[in-house]
């Protein structure tokens, strides 16, 4: 397909208050300019340009991996000016060109190729998107005669009755790139905000006999997002499909109001979650599993038939058939497999906890190697942390560690031991043995009474 693509993004976007660019600003988990990116690129549309001027560092930074190109415009002197700044980008392509806005995240990939298939089927020079709203606000207006776009005329230009038309632009456009290249050297800023208006060039192919088009989307696909009110709302419809997108794949929700899920977040079906979950960035759930309230998950892989309760899991791997929590913290790198209790106040770092092994309460794990069947008791702690490096522990299969053991890494457990309660461990325990490391008790006989005589 012989289409590249130019984002608009070197506004201000003053309003939204922040030191950012705003199309760095996250709509359900992603920059809102790279949600555009990545559907840009699902619609086979890869040589992608970005417009960018004010705050591009933010946007350059966040943009720096999908393989995008950068044309700068040092003043925003309007739409078309901002396309002109990407001439260079321009000159030598033949065919089609999207020109997007960044801040209009919730346009779907279906609307893309149907943009684009009405383009090539019309043949038009330009074919561009609009809306109905009930309230127009300062959106252009699309001025038609006997049903034709004659032009597109912003707020701040219309007479009064023109204000009252409710169909407006949406600067979502795909253009013939000669075409545009020839028109758009004729664009003026005769205007009220002495700008170059992309939205201008209409004016210039109707004088030419040039083909225009358009596609009409749904009020909530074209919502732009200017401020953080907007940006609210278009996370809260985002949501809402998301959830809805779940549900239809077979997913319960208790409550959906309050489950927020990240749109890349993938849940396989009869996973049943509660009210007030959080379900981040590129986490999978396989099927089967029930997440309960009061939890977060971010970057992690589920398997199947687990059971998550009010716990925060990071960047970890948590096998099938499992517990976790309540009140677990998997701190990231931790991979539990299967068959595995994690209980309550228990946290992991940077472990590998084997298959059918119970950790059940108030304890510590962190650079561990925990092997499979093993017991570890209420209160272990791995002393990872030397004041200056990080320390392996490795327990080995089978082990059962008693309870309130201290475990000083580097050290290793080996395969079928048993550490007695309250032990500190400092050196190798070799396997089917015995380690206790506490003083012997001694009971001194009537004690109390002679000391309170
Ligand atoms: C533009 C359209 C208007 C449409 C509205 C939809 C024009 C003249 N008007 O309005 O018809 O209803 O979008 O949101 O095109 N930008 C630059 N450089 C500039 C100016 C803008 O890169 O010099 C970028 C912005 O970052 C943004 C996009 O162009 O991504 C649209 O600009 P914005 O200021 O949001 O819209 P308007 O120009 O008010």
């Amino acid at each position: 397909m012989d289409v590249c693509a130019i984002i608009l993004a070197a506004g201000k976007g003053s309003r939204m208050k922040s030191k950012y660019h705003k199309g760095t600003h996250k709509v359900c988990g992603k920059e809102m300019i790279n949600i555009l990116i990545d559907k840009l690129k699902k619609c086979g549309v890869d040589d992608i340009n970005l417009v960018v001027g004010e705050y591009r560092e933010s946007l350059i930074d966040v943009t720096k991996d999908k393989s995008v190109t950068y044309s700068f415009q040092e003043q925003q002197l309007g739409t078309g000016h901002a396309v002109l700044s990407a001439y260079d980008f321009l000159k030598n392509k033949k065919g089609n060109v999207l020109i997007f806005a960044c801040d209009i995240p919730l346009f779907k990939e279906e609307s893309i190729n149907e943009l684009l298939s009405v383009h090539f089927k019309e043949e038009n020079s330009l074919t561009f998107v609009t809306s109905v709203l009930d309230d127009a606000l300062s959106y252009g207006r699309i001025i038609r005669k006997d049903g034709k776009v004659f032009c597109i005329r912003e707020a701040k230009d219309c007479t009064k009755e023109e204000l009252s038309i409710n169909e407006i632009n949406t600067s979502l456009y795909c253009f013939k790139i000669e075409d545009l290249l020839d028109g758009i050297k004729n664009i003026k800023n005769c205007n009220a905000q002495n700008e170059f208006y992309l939205t201008d060039i209409i004016e210039i192919f109707n004088g030419k006999n040039k083909k225009i088009g358009t596609i009409c989307a749904d009020k909530n696909e074209v919502v732009g997002v200017d401020s953080r009110k907007q940006l609210s709302y278009a996370n809260e419809l985002l949501r809402k499909e998301i959830n809805e997108n779940h549900m239809n794949n077979g997913v319960t929700f208790l409550n959906p109001e309050s489950t927020y899920i990240d749109m890349d977040v993938k849940i396989e079906k009869d996973v049943i979650i509660h009210p007030n979950v959080c379900i981040y960035g590129s986490t999978v759930i396989e099927e089967d599993c029930e997440i309960f309230s009061n939890t977060k998950i971010v970057n992690s892989f589920i398997g199947k038939n687990t059971k998550i309760d009010s716990s925060v899991i990071y960047d970890s791997k948590v096998g099938e058939n499992t517990n976790i929590g309540p009140f677990a913290y998997l701190r990231p790198n931790s991979i539990i497999e299967d068959a595995v209790k994690i209980g309550d106040f228990v946290e992991i770092k940077n472990s590998t906890i084997g298959s059918g092994t119970k950790i059940s309460h108030l304890s510590y794990v962190g650079d561990a190697v925990v092997g499979k069947k093993c017991n570890l008791g209420c209160g272990i702690v791995t002393v990872n942390y030397d004041g200056k490096d990080k320390n392996k522990t490795i327990i080995e299969d089978e082990c059962f560690v008693g309870c309130n053991v201290n475990l000083v890494a580097p050290v290793t457990v080996e395969r079928n031991s048993y550490v007695a309660a309250g032990t500190t461990i400092t050196e190798k325990v070799d396997s089917n043995s015995l380690a206790i490391g506490r003083c012997k008790q001694t009971n001194i006989e009537n004690w109390v009474i002679k000391k309170f005589k």
